[in-house]
């Protein structure tokens, strides 16, 4: 077969293909990093009356059941460095989104949203409790504008809604 008729088969499929759907073959999400930040380590048995009595390991193996399509991969870290580390890492890979929860250190931390800023990976900032209904201290996050979208006061759920928003977007 020619190089010629090989092109234009190609041309033909993918034109089909973008009639369908124009963002199919650049843009569908297949892998998606979740970070936790400072003390989610500690979920279910971290102040359970805010952020309930499930551990993120267990609520985590069922999301895997839920998206086995989806190479979901967790991270967790105490330490804003090594945010950023994982952030610089792999914020750049092809058809990835980010979940990110940055725990106290949304509060804080201008270095975390500079590396959000920086990587072409979207990113959705989630808060499993209602930060406005918690201390003034917790209204503000740096990540918020610099982030594509925010599930804030879902539980453990706003995750799930992340997700969706990422492979639906
Ligand atoms: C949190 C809210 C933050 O204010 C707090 O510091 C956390 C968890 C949440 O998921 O509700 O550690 O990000």
């Amino acid at each position: 077969m020619s190089d010629v008729r090989c092109n234009t088969q190609l041309d033909a499929r993918r034109s089909t293909l973008e009639t369908r759907n124009p963002t199919l073959e650049t843009k569908m999400i297949d892998k998606i990093h979740i970070i936790n930040g400072p003390n989610l380590n500690m979920l279910g048995k971290r102040e359970p009356e805010i952020y309930g009595s499930v551990s993120f390991e267990d609520y985590l193996a069922e999301l895997k059941k839920k998206y086995y399509g989806i190479a979901l991969i967790y991270f967790q870290s105490n330490h804003e460095g090594m945010i950023i580390d994982y952030l610089q890492e792999h914020g750049s890979d092809k058809k990835t989104g980010i979940i990110l929860n940055a725990a106290g250190l949304s509060h804080t931390s201008i270095s975390i949203r500079d590396a959000v800023t920086f990587i072409d990976a979207p990113v959705i900032e989630v808060h499993i409790s209602d930060v406005f209904k918690r201390e003034p201290f917790r209204w503000h996050s740096y990540l918020t504008d610099v982030c594509a979208a925010h599930f804030i006061g879902k539980g453990l759920d706003g995750y799930r809604m992340a997700i969706d928003y990422l492979i639906k977007k």
